[in-house]
């Protein structure tokens, strides 16, 4: 089944270890299978200069990261990622599928780090000229929960190395956004074992597309 509609934006969020990579995973392939082309990216990333700055952001460093110098290079990563990939993609009439997009700006900077929330819109406007997701899923679980899970990976990145308070404060933000916006964000409880996960992701998809 192959239906042609205009390109739709969807991004998934969450705090770090609610299952994210799993769960695109999931979504990409049932919307593939309603025969729609995803362009399945991430941020910060999702280019060749966006992934090199992905790498500067996330890098574990003896030098102190000033949180201005990180709100920076997070936008200068997703302005690259906007021209060169997202917008030529949804022109194109493709759905683009985004791990993280500028939500987590808002939970991690402003949230997690306290920075001033109006720069953070500002520089949203400046960089995104009034496009945003159409839709957002918000994957929530506790923080003690997603942190175990997390820890039991592989070596922390810059910012899987804060603390359970820095975690708390970046979920209290993803909610203050989800209940600022509900249209627009689907929290999924990512507490319950995968499958009803999926359901959730499932029904959340298929109103969407219904209503598309
Ligand atoms: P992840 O893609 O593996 O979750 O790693 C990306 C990290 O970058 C994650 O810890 C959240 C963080 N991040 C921000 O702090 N601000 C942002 O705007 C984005 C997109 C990610």
């Amino acid at each position: 089944m192959n239906i042609p509609r205009p390109g739709r934006f969807i991004t998934v969020e969450g705090t770090e270890g609610v299952g994210k990579s799993t769960n695109i995973a999931f979504v990409q392939q049932w919307l593939t299978e309603q025969g729609i082309e995803v362009v399945l990216t991430r941020e910060p990333g999702g280019t060749p200069l966006a992934e090199e700055l992905r790498s500067l952001l996330l890098a574990p460093r003896d030098e102190a990261v000033c949180n201005t110098a990180e709100l920076l290079l997070m936008f200068a990563a997703r302005a690259q990622h906007l021209s060169q990939k997202i917008r030529p993609a949804l022109a194109r009439g493709a759905w683009v599928l985004c791990d993280r997009f500028t939500d987590a700006t808002f939970a991690y900077q402003g949230g997690g780090r306290g920075l001033d929330t109006t720069p953070i819109e500002t520089l949203e406007q400046l960089v995104q000229q009034g496009l945003s997701p159409d839709m957002t899923l918000l994957l929530d679980l506790p923080v003690e929960t997603g942190m175990a899970r997390a820890n039991a990976r592989s070596a922390p990145d810059r910012f899987e190395q804060e603390k359970l308070q820095f975690f708390s404060r970046v979920r209290a933000a993803y909610h203050q956004r989800a209940e600022a916006d509900p249209q627009r964000f689907r929290i999924i409880d990512a507490a319950p074992a995968l499958p009803q996960v999926q359901q959730q992701i499932t029904t959340v998809l298929a109103d969407f597309l219904e209503a598309c």
